[in-house]
């Protein structure tokens, strides 16, 4: 699928629109439409109804070590500016930037990409901020225009080596950046903190300065302690939250894939230490399980393990749900969630104060006076078993994933094109977005064929009887054969049409998205059989 082709459709028929349209958009942020945001409300509520709502906390679910608890949160986006350096977002949460001197442009160090080229005795390297797709080509185009030559004299240019990262690139002075005429425009790689800075309060200073969550997860570590004295839970149990989270990425790109302002659902879940392996296991297998059950199956998802050297310094296990988007180049896959091991390194942060590694042990960062560099709460955030009167500070299993992410790889893997015949019985070229029932903004469209002869009164009860119980459409607009393209399009699962016969006998027709099949039902009936097929 040309991703092209989507994005098209997603303004089109308003899946998706880019933040600020009508002055221009404001890059790495984007508005769902009235189609997406069902779509993407459906993933947020598969994902609390099936990791929170609907579990059962007195049943082992399949894979896990015991039966566990599930309770929720929904936290402040601006939080105390103490959770981020004791997090270490603030000292550690950045990116490293590059600034061309001549386009004034910045791009991340590790995304520039480009390739060594020689001609006319001179070599140089080429780099291109363009799409994996087009990336070849605009480093051919700009080799040719550095060198002055013509697309027919291609042959000349000698090309060293594959297209690799700039950061393989020790001297700029020999880089022709991404947007510039001639080489040596780089500036060396900056440090660039992706946290979103706001100041809190009416005067303004330094000291107001807060910051927008990058995560939400440290909203649940900081309630720890609230969850367990305001409920009854007893570890192991999971948190889970839904929310906006900010990162000023220098370099959003992919459509929503990497966006300033996303929408993250995340889990923190508590276990004793000893389980924690079997504990990440359980949810490294439970999370994949999960976008398979919601249609995302086949080669374009995988689950990756980290390899050792890839691991954050506290992560004793990292995997990583990945989805093969049509933007990336071929064999290349996007990440969709992590799934972390963080043992106690985020309670153990709150209580004493950030974390560094020193002799493979876990320490308190000190300042040249001794003191904790970053302080902690000070609070005891350590658990005690009410049955052994153990008193341990709980390791975290960590499914942390996008939701944005999500919905744009349901998107991608929903989209169709096949041959289905139109109103005069010709095949013609029909796009449909195949989605899970589950996810489809809408579930049933209900048309009269024509608007006359009482159909537009049993099509409006038949839509007035399903819309208690699901997100319904009815239109009685244009031709039949385009209305039920309108809705492959939307990817409604069913659409149901009242036709002559309809007055005669109180049938309909119910025509099924995917195979084209169409099957008549009592129009009292209608409803239930929806709900049935649905359910
Ligand atoms: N608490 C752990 C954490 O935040 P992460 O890997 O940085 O881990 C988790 O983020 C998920 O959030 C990612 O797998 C991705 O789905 C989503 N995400 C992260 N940055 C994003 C961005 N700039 N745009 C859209 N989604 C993003």
């Amino acid at each position: 699928m040309e991703m092209e082709k989507l994005v098209s459709l997603c303004k089109r028929r308003g899946f998706l629109f880019q933040s600020s349209e009508i002055y221009g958009g404001l890059n790495g942020f984007w508005d769902y439409g009235p189609l997406g945001v069902e779509l993407k409300r459906n993933v947020k509520d598969a994902w609390w109804r099936d990791m929170v709502t609907a579990h059962d906390d007195f049943a082992i679910p399949l894979g896990a070590p015991e039966a566990y608890e599930m309770t929720g949160l929904d936290c402040s986006i601006i939080m105390h500016p103490q959770v981020w350096k004791v997090s270490g977002h603030y000292d550690l949460f950045h990116d490293f930037m590059v600034d061309c001197t001549e386009s004034k442009k910045r791009y991340r160090h590790d995304q520039v990409r480009g390739r060594w080229v020689e001609a006319k005795g001179k070599r140089v390297f080429v780099a291109t901020s363009a799409e994996a797709e087009s990336e070849q080509a605009d480093l051919q185009q700009k080799a040719l225009k550095f060198f002055n030559l013509r697309g027919k004299d291609a042959d000349s240019l000698a090309w060293e080596g594959p297209v690799v990262s700039l950061a393989t690139v020790q001297d700029f002075s020999q880089v022709v950046g991404p947007d510039a005429k001639g080489p040596g425009t780089l500036t060396p790689p900056r440090e660039f903190n992706l946290m979103f800075k706001t100041i809190v309060g009416a005067l303004g200073t330094e000291e107001d300065a807060a910051f927008l969550r990058p995560e939400t997860a440290q909203g649940i570590f900081v309630n720890f302690k609230n969850v367990l004295d305001s409920t009854r839970v007893r570890v192991p149990f999971g948190i889970a939250q839904v929310g906006k989270s900010f990162r000023n990425e220098i370099t959003p790109r992919n459509f929503t894939f990497r966006s300033r302002e996303f929408e993250q659902m995340e889990i923190e879940f508590f276990c004793h230490p000893s389980q924690s392996p079997q504990w990440y296991q359980y949810w490294r297998d439970r999370r994949f399980r999960w976008y398979t059950e919601l249609g995302l199956a086949g080669e374009r998802l995988r689950l990756r393990e980290h390899h050792a050297d890839e691991l954050s310094h506290y992560s004793c296990g990292t995997a990583d749900i990945e989805y093969a988007f049509p933007f990336l180049p071929p064999g290349e896959f996007g990440e969709l969630e992590g799934i972390a091991h963080r043992g106690d390194f985020d309670l153990r942060s709150h209580m004493e104060g950030k974390l560094v590694r020193e002799d493979d042990q876990l320490a308190v960062e000190k300042g040249p006076d001794g003191k904790p560099r970053r302080r902690g709460s000070g609070k005891d955030l350590s658990y005690r078993d009410d049955i052994s009167n153990e008193r341990y500070i709980p390791h975290v299993i960590e499914p942390s994933a996008g939701a944005d992410r999500g919905t744009l790889a349901f998107l991608c893997e929903a989209y169709h094109e096949d041959q289905a015949p139109d109103d005069k019985g010709d095949l013609q070229t029909r796009v449909v977005m195949k989605f899970h029932p589950r996810l489809a903004p809408i579930k049933a469209a209900v048309f009269p064929l024509v608007k006359k002869d009482g159909m537009p009164e049993l099509a409006l009860e038949i839509y007035r009887g399903l819309k208690p119980h699901m997100t319904a459409f009815y239109d009685e607009k244009g031709a039949v054969g385009r209305r039920y393209r309108r809705q492959d399009e939307a990817g409604t699962p069913f659409c149901i049409t009242v036709d002559g016969q309809s007055l005669q006998d109180k049938t309909v027709t119910v025509r099924h998205r995917d195979t084209l099949e169409q099957w008549r039902v009592k129009a009292d009936d209608v409803v239930d059989e929806i709900r049935r097929r649905l359910a």
